[in-house]
């Protein structure tokens, strides 16, 4: 029997509040919860049909046949679809694009999974809630599960695989902040995140950081709703800097940190002192978001432009939740 054929587009997200190690691995069950802003210039559009013919699930990105680690990411996480719908061997045609360089330190996973979720639920059939496709997401990417949902979003640790989904706190147009983000490196990380979250329990400062992280994300989410830039940046530097120590005290160590990484935050804390309203934060690599508000765009980039070591700038305004469009990839 034929299946339709279904498109989705999704953004990634830039977490206020990060997330970094799970409970639960295989279920991607967080340690904490977290909060973050979707990126609305950055999408991915992932078209998905599942096909009888096909021996084998067949995935392409940006025009390239995905490499085998990542093409078996997908297949299992096609496989949670399948077994909701009752259609285990059945293979699907995957193609997905991104607008934005992979490698430049935006996380593709959260915004591939959110749009391979919706498009493949949707070519199958099934209809699902947001907070179940948000759950669903989960378990491809954690982060992806804050994709689904639009604006800005937090990620709830929940009790279990159901309960552990992502909802909008404000949506798109309730502020508009940028995030500049600083591409100082575009190699491939050594340790990628899902190896990096099984590396946080053994760093002595995890247990701290996870047990000061959600009365952190309350205050986060309190001043995000009240537009106080200065009190949320703080927060947003702190956690992420506290995230960063447990990735440097794990066993192994993992520095992601560069000096161009370290010039960056350096050069934040000065524009600051010259009345600059501007914070960072870091992901799972060198590069540095910036975080700023719409008025202060053009300032803060061409700073950024003047930073050492920059090979690109990047620069993304609040963005919607994951959703289907009519325009297919095949
Ligand atoms: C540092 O969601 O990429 O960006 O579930 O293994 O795909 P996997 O991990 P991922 O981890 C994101 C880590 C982070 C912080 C964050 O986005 O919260």
């Amino acid at each position: 029997m034929p299946y339709r054929k279904a498109t989705a587009i999704a953004h990634p997200n830039i977490a206020f509040i990060k997330y970094w190690g799970n409970r639960d691995d295989a279920l991607r069950l967080p340690a904490n919860p977290s909060l973050s802003m979707n990126l609305g210039d950055l999408v991915t559009t992932t078209t998905v049909a599942f096909a009888g013919e096909l021996e084998t699930d067949e995935v392409t990105i940006d025009g390239q046949p995905a490499g085998e680690a990542a093409r078996s990411r997908a297949s299992g996480h096609l496989d949670l679809v399948r077994d909701r719908a009752g259609l285990r061997g059945v293979p699907a045609r995957v193609v997905s694009r991104n607008n934005f360089p992979i490698g430049a330190g935006i996380a593709s996973s959260a915004s591939g999974f959110a749009a391979l979720t919706v498009a493949a639920c949707a070519a199958v059939g099934l209809d699902l809630t947001e907070r179940e496709l948000s759950a669903l997401a989960r378990r491809g990417s954690g982060s992806a599960s804050r994709s689904v949902p639009g604006g800005y979003t937090k990620w709830l640790m929940g009790q279990g695989n159901a309960s552990s989904f992502a909802h909008s706190v404000a949506p798109a147009d309730h502020w508009d902040l940028r995030d500049v983000v600083v591409v100082v490196s575009r190699e491939h990380k050594a340790v990628g995140s899902s190896r990096g979250h099984g590396l946080a329990v053994s760093s002595p400062l995890q247990s701290a950081r996870v047990a000061a992280v959600p009365a952190m994300l309350d205050v986060c989410k309190r001043v995000l709703l009240a537009h106080n830039l200065g009190a949320m940046g703080v927060l947003i530097e702190q956690d992420a800097v506290m995230m960063h120590a447990v990735m440097m005290t794990s066993r192994p160590a993992l520095y992601y940190w560069t000096p161009e990484t370290i010039a960056a935050i350096q050069a934040v804390q000065s524009w600051r002192a010259e009345g600059l309203p501007v914070y960072f934060t870091i992901d799972a690599g060198p590069n540095v978001h910036l975080i700023c508000e719409a008025a202060d765009v053009a300032e803060v980039e061409g700073r950024a432009r003047t930073l050492p070591g920059v090979l690109d700038i990047l620069v993304s305004c609040p963005g919607g939740p994951a959703r289907l469009v009519e325009e297919h990839l095949f």
